[in-house]
């Protein structure tokens, strides 16, 4: 059985290009045949110095909507990295197996070093990453394209581990199911739609009230074709939403073409917008009825599952390396 993990940063709102990106393929991936452990990886957020509220709230709400989403529990464990130490602790451990000139090769490393200044850890975030994603063993790694480096690292890490200490990690695998979209600003479409994005209404948050929704996707940028046609390249904005539309309904790219091919903008739009705020209703509304009872059973049951995992893999790791 694979066993699959992911994880996510908990800064700020959630919003559509998490779901559509990530999330949504999370709760596909959970009614398959793997073990899933899905994190919310709070100790990467660290890295970009966050104020404590507002880091508090992020992972307390990314928390609630990653069980409201419908991510199937049975087969799945959704906990936050700082509650399991081992990831820390594996951490440390696997920095023996990385080279610094890699980690100050790495595009993300390049791009962050320069406009927060370079504390070490913006440097070794990837070996975290790698961490969490060998504590538990796991061989499936869904991503986006952007973290395709750091699997990279992930696999060479492994592999070195491997060769001195004996077999005990796999190689994983990078996968991106069909359904992760990449989501850009509805008002400056050359640009991924983000938590921190400078305008607001290019971003669709999981809990904009229906309204709201309408108004943003009204006013999103688009061209003045007037043909519903996907063109990345000259035409980013409408391709935007055609990605929106073929992500929620589960549609090909050309079918979603072809269902608006006499279409104005305008009815696209609306179209859109309607779509997107079916698919967030009952997303908000599990999120509302979860009361802290139920979120803290689901927590510590979690919690458990996830720790039993990463502590026979840290025996493991323990007794290869001779320590403990
Ligand atoms: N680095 C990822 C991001 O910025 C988040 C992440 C941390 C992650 N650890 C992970 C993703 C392990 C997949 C597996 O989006």
């Amino acid at each position: 059985m694979n066993t699959v993990f992911s994880g996510i940063q908990p800064s700020g709102l959630v919003h559509l290009g998490n779901l559509l990106g990530a999330i949504n393929n999370w709760v596909k991936l959970s009614n398959e045949n793997s073990k899933n452990y899905f994190c919310i990886v709070d100790l990467h957020s660290l890295t970009g110095l966050p104020n404590k509220n507002d880091l508090k709230k992020s992972i307390n709400d990314t928390l609630k909507v990653l069980v409201a989403s419908g991510i199937n529990t049975k087969t799945s464990v959704i906990y936050t990295q700082s509650n399991l130490q081992e990831h820390a602790y594996l951490s440390w451990i696997l920095s023996n197996f990385c080279q610094v000139g890699e980690l100050q090769r790495m595009t993300q490393f390049k791009e962050k070093a320069s406009s927060f200044g370079t504390h070490s850890g913006l440097l070794t975030y990837p070996i975290l990453m790698a961490s969490d994603i060998l504590i538990h063993k796991a061989n499936e790694v869904p991503v986006g394209d952007d973290q395709t480096q750091h699997l990279e690292l992930t696999r060479n890490i492994a592999e070195r581990f491997n060769t001195n200490y004996g077999e005990i990690f796999p190689i994983p695998e990078k996968t991106s199911g069909k359904s992760g979209a990449r989501l850009m600003s509805l008002r400056h479409p050359e640009n991924k739609m983000s938590k921190s994005s400078d305008d607001i209404n290019g971003t669709i948050y999981f809990n904009d009230e229906k309204d709201n929704i309408l108004k943003k996707f009204k006013s999103s940028v688009t061209d003045s074709e007037n043909i519903v046609r996907y063109d990345p390249k000259n035409k980013p904005g409408i391709s935007n939403l055609i990605e929106i539309y073929a992500a929620v309904n589960d549609k090909e790219i050309s079918e979603t073409e072809k269902e608006f091919e006499n279409s104005q903008y305008g009815e696209f739009k609306i179209a859109v917008a309607e779509t997107v705020i079916d698919y967030l209703d009952p997303i908000k509304k599990n999120f509302d009825d979860l009361t802290s009872d139920n979120l803290e059973d689901i927590v510590v049951s979690n919690l458990k599952s996830a720790k039993d995992s990463a502590q026979k893999t840290i025996i493991e790791v323990e007794e290869a390396l001779g320590i403990s």
